[in-house]
């Protein structure tokens, strides 16, 4: 189709994962090993369809607060995750990242985050973040640290940050911001997701829970997005 624009950077906030298992009858820990399958697809997916940058939001600065059962869980889930991304990066000339504060990870966790990114730093694929402890008023108060330390130490002074240097400070530099973010599981709200990158975004909600994300749901958030029309304040 002619000016058929497929986003350059999709964000994903991954949600219902535990309503999908009680549906099922089945531990809250199924529905995210499920989830990290539908995961492993998208990647795929959206990478054929033209998409250049995708970032998922996988464990939130907040979900520290799930039972410990879950939580354990979750963090065995991402070490599985991590070992078996070195060779899929590979395999798909993927480049992964991790945006949020991995120092609360555990120290295996961090290790297989270090080879991974560093292994897979040079891929020219699809550009992946993967958001791990990771909240948006977080990475905006590090990042406000890190400035503040440089005009500590005299490196810049207070009037020289503007806009680029704030979001060359962020996690997420160098990526551009999100053209689309799909929020899956018919919740309508960005729970501390990406504050100041999503400040232009379009925002799609589907109804489907986040085990079950197809292909045709994919197309389906894109075509919703060839409807919007991006206006930047202007008119
Ligand atoms: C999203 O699914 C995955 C994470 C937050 C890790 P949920 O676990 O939030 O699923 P619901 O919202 O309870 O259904
Ligand atoms: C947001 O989902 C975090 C992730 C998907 C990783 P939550 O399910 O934790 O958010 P709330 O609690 O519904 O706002
Ligand atoms: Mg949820």
């Amino acid at each position: 189709m002619d000016n058929y624009k497929v986003p350059e950077h999709i964000a994903i906030i991954m949600d219902g994962n535990g309503r999908w298992a009680k549906k099922k009858h089945m531990p809250r820990n199924y529905g995210h090993s499920q989830g990290s399958k539908t995961l492993e697809r998208v990647c795929e997916d959206a990478f054929h369809m033209g998409v250049k940058y995708l970032t998922v939001y996988a464990f939130s600065t907040e979900n520290w607060s799930r039972s410990e059962e879950e939580v354990n869980g979750l963090m065995n889930l991402l070490r599985v995750y991590m070992k078996d991304a070195v060779k899929k990066s590979k395999k798909n000339n993927m480049r992964v990242r991790v945006i949020g504060d991995a120092s609360r990870l555990a120290k295996d966790i961090q290790e297989s985050i270090n080879v991974l990114e560093e292994s897979s730093m040079n891929n020219t694929g699809l550009q992946f973040q993967v958001a791990l402890n990771y909240g948006g008023r977080d990475e905006i108060i590090r990042s406000v640290r890190k400035l503040a330390e440089k005009v500590k130490s005299g490196e810049i002074s207070a009037d020289e940050i503007d806009e680029k240097m704030f979001s060359e400070t962020l996690d997420t530099r160098g990526i551009p911001d999100p053209d689309l973010l799909i929020r899956t599981s018919a919740e309508q709200r960005i729970s501390n997701f990406m504050l100041w990158q999503l400040s232009y975004t379009e925002f799609y909600f589907p109804e489907v829970l986040w085990p079950d994300f197809s292909k045709k749901d994919l197309e389906e958030a894109i075509a919703y997005y060839n409807k919007r029309e991006r206006r930047y304040g202007g008119v």
